[in-house]
């Protein structure tokens, strides 16, 4: 038998998938072989639903080697593609809340979250060069599932600019500007100053862009902040917070919306005393709560540097 050093002949197509499962059959990682072994089975069984041709697969191929070459430290195409075809959302609702339901705060991380950005006092800001656009006051609170308050938590925000660019698509923004974070009080609140987030087109220069241009699918994310939230002792919380009147909010070309994500952004005119004194109007507010589960503390690879 293959894997216990028996040599194989194929015999046709039908040979195939079992001389490879039967080939990893003694793997000493259990866990790994169920993935490879499931990999196998659901990537022959593709091949053979669509009678995948040559000139396909060598597409298929190309495809996989040009999300590497469009990789570098300020992008992240791999991270993009599982975005665009869904499986980052599948793998996050699968791993949190209540496995598969919607009522979970967590949301994918995108391919845009850097470790390491400034500390912000609760109450700071989170501009970092002149960023024109409505001021954001951002209120938020994080609880475990009892609304019991997570005190002295780590709160790493990012959000795109009001024009709809991260800092580092952007070279008019400062290094880290819309990014900080925050510890919570013990209330577990925090609170910062922003701007308003505004919706945009996610990154389409890559093999993701060609995706979803040939399933004929716009490239919109609707306004969004990017929350992580993380204590020893806890499930390292990823989450998003969108705003309700973007109109692609029922299309995110990731398909990161669910129902606990969308917030509370209020808008408030001129009669509506600004929280500090240089705010014109319109400007706007956010109060949300985060609330996360115990399990185990672990920040995630960061897709850029
Ligand atoms: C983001 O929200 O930063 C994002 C998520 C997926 C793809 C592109 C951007
Ligand atoms: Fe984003």
């Amino acid at each position: 038998m293959a894997g216990t050093g028996e040599p194989q002949i194929i015999a046709g197509a039908d040979g195939v998938t079992p001389a490879v499962l039967a080939a990893m059959a003694a793997m000493p990682d259990r866990r790994l072989h169920a993935i490879l072994s499931a990999l196998v089975r659901h990537l022959h069984a593709f091949a053979r639903e669509v009678r995948l041709t040559e000139a396909e697969w060598e597409a298929g191929v190309e495809c996989l080697n040009r999300i590497g070459r469009t990789t570098d430290d300020r992008h992240n195409e791999g991270v993009l593609m599982s975005d665009v075809l869904g499986l980052s959302t599948l793998v996050c609702l699968l791993n949190n809340g209540d496995a598969g339901a919607t009522e979970t705060a967590a949301a994918l991380l995108g391919p845009f979250w850097r470790d390491g950005a400034p500390r912000v006092a609760n109450g700071g800001s989170l501009l970092r060069s002149p960023t024109p656009g409505p001021a954001l006051f951002v209120r938020g609170r994080v609880t475990g599932p009892d609304g019991a308050p997570i005190g002295e938590a780590r709160v790493d925000v990012w959000q795109s600019s009001p024009v709809g660019l991260y800092e580092n698509q952007d070279p008019d923004q400062a290094d880290m500007n819309l990014r900080g974070i925050l510890t919570t009080d013990a209330d577990g609140r925090f609170a910062f100053r922003s701007v308003r987030p505004a919706g945009y087109p996610v990154p389409t220069h890559g093999p993701a862009g060609d995706v979803l241009r040939a399933q004929g699918r716009h490239p919109y994310r609707p306004a969004h902040l990017h929350v992580l939230c993380a204590k020893p002792g806890w499930k390292t919380l990823v989450s998003q917070v969108f705003d309700p009147h973007d109109p692609y909010l029922a299309s995110d070309a990731v398909f990161g919306v669910t129902a606990a994500l969308i917030g509370d952004f209020v808008e408030h005119g001129p009669g509506e005393a600004p929280p500090e004194p240089d705010i014109a109007a319109p400007w706007y507010s956010l109060d949300h709560t985060f609330v996360m589960e115990p399990g185990e503390s672990r920040l995630p690879r960061p897709p850029i540097a």
